[in-house]
């Protein structure tokens, strides 16, 4: 059980990558050309609701998810218990802020503006939260 929803979690990360990178820049597209937006906004945020839904999950499973005395001082249970947690958080509310905002704004331009500003802060915040094995977490590529 847990094994599997590890990777999962852990293959999950690609398509939410790439699945941004895609929105990302079909936004810059429609803010600089006025092309139509499309879907892949829309895809992307499902991608990251059903890797919050998944990571939740883990966070009450994971043996790195812990409050014991002095955990903050260990780097491995401190990143998945406050600094992934917080930070994946904060990107996942930004991109559904985003993407609401963007909704409502009347021209393309406008959409592809908001979309590509708050997508792209997301996307930064994920990367910079996500477990890279060069990072000595003992997480690895896929
Ligand atoms: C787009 C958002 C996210 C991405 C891309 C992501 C990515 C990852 C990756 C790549 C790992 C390493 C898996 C491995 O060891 O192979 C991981 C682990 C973990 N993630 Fe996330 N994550 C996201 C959001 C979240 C959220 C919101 C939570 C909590 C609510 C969470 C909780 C965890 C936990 C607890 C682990 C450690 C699992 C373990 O090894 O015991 N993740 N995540």
């Amino acid at each position: 059980m847990y094994e599997g929803l590890k990777h999962a979690h852990s293959g999950l990360r690609w398509v939410v990558l790439v699945l941004l990178i895609l929105a990302v820049a079909g936004a810059y597209r429609s803010w600089k050309g006025g092309a139509a937006g499309g879907k892949m906004p829309l895809y992307a945020m499902i991608a990251t609701h059903v890797q919050l839904l998944l990571g939740l999950w883990l966070y009450f499973i994971s043996s790195y998810v812990k409050f014991t005395e002095g955990f903050m001082k260990d780097p491995l249970l401190r990143f998945y218990s406050v600094e992934h947690l917080t930070l994946m958080l904060l990107a996942i509310l930004t991109i559904t802020i985003g993407y609401s905002r963007a909704k409502r704004k009347p021209t393309e331009e406008g959409r592809g503006r908001t979309t590509f500003l708050y997508y792209l802060i997301g996307l930064l915040l994920i990367l910079l939260a996500i477990p890279w094995p060069f990072r000595g977490l003992g997480a690895g590529w896929f």
